[in-house]
């Protein structure tokens, strides 16, 4: 049994397609359901939809044995316990640091916010520079708007976002796409079911 956890919402509706192209299919039937655990046209292969940043969990634990999910979580959780074997080229985005001008990022004690902490910290301590990060959830691009934070790190794609709120892109910290990722003893013990997999996705990339 090969069980593959999926990021729900935006990477969701990208992956599918992928992976029917690849012969693996979920059916509407399931995909609508309530239930947890989701059959597909295979017996041996079962698929979970999850929360994006909870997929690198569900594999570093053996609890799902494959994942897909954005580089950005990939970075946010470090990986531990998984190899990324592939990157979809798919929900590709950029993460930035962005301010309203650059003057702001000069502050001796500058305020990030961000949902990527780690990601955050890592990025200012390589520049040797101290900052206060804020965990947000969501709409951190406000945080500058009403003075909670002198500047932002987020995912940005059409930088529309960042343009309806007076703010501009100053650094480029990562390129973002979605990867697919495997628990590192189940690639072992599971190597040739996962490498067919990987392999039928990877040719029909
Ligand atoms: P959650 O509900 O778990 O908080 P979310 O609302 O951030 O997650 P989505 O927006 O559906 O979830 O998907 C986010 C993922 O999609 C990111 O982790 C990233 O890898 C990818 N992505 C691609 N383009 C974008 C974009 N423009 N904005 C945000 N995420 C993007
Ligand atoms: C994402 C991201 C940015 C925006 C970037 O937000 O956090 O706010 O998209 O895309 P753009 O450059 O094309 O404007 P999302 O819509 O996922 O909302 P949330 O992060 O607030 O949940």
């Amino acid at each position: 049994m090969l069980t593959i956890a999926l990021s729900k919402g935006r990477i969701l509706k990208q992956t599918l397609p992928l992976l029917d192209k690849a012969g693996l299919k979920i059916a509407d039937t399931e995909l609508n359901s309530r239930k947890l655990i989701l059959n597909s046209n295979f017996d041996d292969v079962k698929v979970i939809v999850i929360r994006a940043t909870d997929v690198p969990v569900f594999v570093q634990h053996g609890a799902a044995d494959m994942g897909i999910v954005g580089k950005d979580v990939l970075l946010e959780h470090g990986a531990e316990g998984l190899f990324e074997l592939l990157d979809l080229g798919i929900a590709k985005c950029q993460l930035m640091l962005a301010a309203s001008n650059k003057n702001k990022l000069k502050q001796h004690n500058l305020k990030v916010a961000t949902k990527y902490i780690n990601t955050a910290k890592r990025y200012f301590e390589a520049q040797s520079k101290s900052c206060e990060i804020i965990k947000l959830y969501g709409a951190m691009e406000l945080a500058p708007v009403v003075g909670l934070a002198h500047c932002i790190v987020d995912l940005v794609e059409t930088g529309n976002t960042l343009k309806a709120n007076g703010l501009t892109p100053f650094a480029h910290i990562a390129d973002i796409s979605s990867r697919l990722v495997v628990n590192i003893a189940a690639f072992k013990t599971k190597n040739v079911h996962i490498k067919t997999w990987i392999q039928a996705i990877e040719k029909n990339l």
